[in-house]
């Protein structure tokens, strides 16, 4: 029973809850979650020239440039395991010159996924946000509390998530967003990624089970 493994990507504001769903994602599909925002993350840990260079665009709430960015990506979805069992890409592209430089490279999605939640949700999904050193867990103090007092106490908060730099994050989003939509329209699914997350997974999950479906078709007509 070959199977063709599933290429997404998930697109949508700051804060929409990208990160949320991949980790609902891959728990069911064990596709591999490459995230642009953590890999620059990683980098920036780590001090490297890359990262102190992204960090500097990264405060400021703008796209790092695509030098740093793209062989980054293109590194990591090369890796055996990507190619393996599939990807979930999430946060790139954010402009048409990353989707065609992507291409160029020959990797190619089955599906884009567009979280669509109204702005003045975002802010508070920001600020409330605690992410879990130890399980790499995102955590919202309202939405998704901790479940003990021990994790309660390690949560840290990211560099980039106050109200102010959100804004900033947002405007940027806002000036690229459709543009690169306008390139993967044919393979759209907008979702509306304001409903608990559970519903906003649901919604996801029938998308990618009506792919996978779908792509097993092909495979036994060819
Ligand atoms: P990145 O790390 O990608 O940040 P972002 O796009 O701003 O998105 P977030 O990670 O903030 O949010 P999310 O959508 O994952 O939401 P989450 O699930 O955590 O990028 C950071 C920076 O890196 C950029 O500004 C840029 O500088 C740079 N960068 C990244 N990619 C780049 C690229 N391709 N090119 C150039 N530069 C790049 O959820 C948020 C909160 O809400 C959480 O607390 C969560 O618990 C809660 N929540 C989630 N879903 C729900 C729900 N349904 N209901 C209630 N609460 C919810």
């Amino acid at each position: 029973n070959p199977k063709k493994p599933l290429k997404i990507m998930i697109s949508g504001a700051p804060a929409s809850g990208k990160g949320t769903q991949c980790e609902l994602i891959t728990s069911k599909y064990d596709l591999v979650h490459v995230a642009a925002g953590d890999l620059l993350r990683a980098e920036v840990a780590a001090g490297s020239e890359n990262g102190k260079q992204a960090k500097e665009y990264m405060e400021k709430g703008q796209l790092v440039p695509d030098k740093i960015v793209v062989m980054m990506v293109k590194d990591r979805l090369s890796q055996p395991d990507s190619n393996e069992k599939g990807w979930l890409l999430d946060g790139y592209p954010r402009s048409s010159s990353q989707a065609t430089a992507l291409q160029a490279f020959g990797f190619q999605p089955d599906l884009f996924i567009l979280l669509e939640v109204p702005e003045e949700i975002l802010v508070d999904r920001v600020v409330g946000r605690r992410l879990d050193p130890v399980t790499g867990r995102i955590y919202h103090l309202t939405y998704s509390p901790p479940e003990t007092e021990e994790i309660a106490a390690r949560l840290t908060q990211r560099f980039d998530d106050t109200e102010e730099r959100v804004k900033l994050r947002l405007q940027t989003h806002n000036q690229n967003v459709e543009s690169v939509l306008s390139l993967f329209e044919d393979i759209t699914v907008k979702v509306d990624g304001s409903l608990p997350k559970e519903d906003v997974f649901a919604k996801i999950d029938s998308a990618l089970s009506n792919l996978i479906e779908q792509k097993n078709t092909t495979m036994l007509a060819t």
